[in-house]
C-alpha cells in the first residue's frame, strides 16, 4: 500500500492544529502508521530539503522547520501522495482554494503549516529520513 511523508510544520503545531489535520486525514479514510513530535535539527532540515539547496529562501527555510517542534507522520492509502497534495492545497498559502489545509490555515509560502511528499521516490527518500523501519506499525483496520 501507497506511504506518504506528512508533517506539521513548527507554524502548525503553535497553533494547534496537529489535531485538525489528523482528522483530516482520517476522515479521508487514509491510515496512520507512524507519528512522532520532533525538533528537526539543521543537519536534518539540510538534508530533508537538499533540493532547494542554493536557493534564495533555503536559509529562511531550514532556519524556520528548526524553529520548533514539528509533527513527522507517515500515512497509508490508495493514492495518498497525490490526494494529500490535493487536500493541502498550493504551496502559497494565497493560492491555496479553500477548503484545502494551507488555503484555510497557511499564512505566507515560508508558514504554510504542513509538508507532504511530492513523488512515491520524495516519499521514500523522506520517511527514510524520518522513521526507522520498527517505528512503522503494520496494521489492518477491522472496525
Ligand atoms: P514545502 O512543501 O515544505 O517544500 C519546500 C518549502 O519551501 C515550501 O513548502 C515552502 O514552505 C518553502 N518556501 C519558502 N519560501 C519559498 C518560496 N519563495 N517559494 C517556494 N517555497 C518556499
Amino acid at each position: 500500500m501507497e506511504k506518504s511523508f506528512i508533517m506539521v510544520k513548527p507554524d502548525g503545531v503553535q497553533r494547534n492544529l496537529i489535531g485538525e489535520i489528523v482528522q483530516r486525514f482520517e476522515k479521508k479514510g487514509f491510515t496512520l502508521v507512524a507519528g512522532k513530535l520532533i525538533t528537526i535539527s539543521p543537519e536534518l532540515a539540510e538534508q530533508h530539503y537538499g533540493e532547494h539547496k542554493g536557493k534564495a529562501f533555503f536559509e529562511n527555510l531550514v532556519s524556520f522547520i528548526t524553529s520548533g517542534p514539528v509533527f513527522a507522520m507517515i500515512w497509508e492509502g490508495e493514492d495518498v501522495i497525490k490526494t494529500a497534495r490535493k487536500m493541502m492545497g498550493s504551496t502559497n498559502p494565497a493560492e491555496a482554494e479553500p477548503g484545502t489545509i494551507r488555503g484555510d490555515y497557511g499564512v505566507r509560502v515560508s508558514m504554510n503549516v504542513i509538508h507532504g511528499s511530492d513523488s512515491g521516490e520524495s516519499a521514500e527518500r523522506e520517511i527514510k529520513l524520518f522513521f526507522n523501519n520498527d517505528d512503522i506499525v503494520d496494521y489492518k483496520k477491522t472496525v
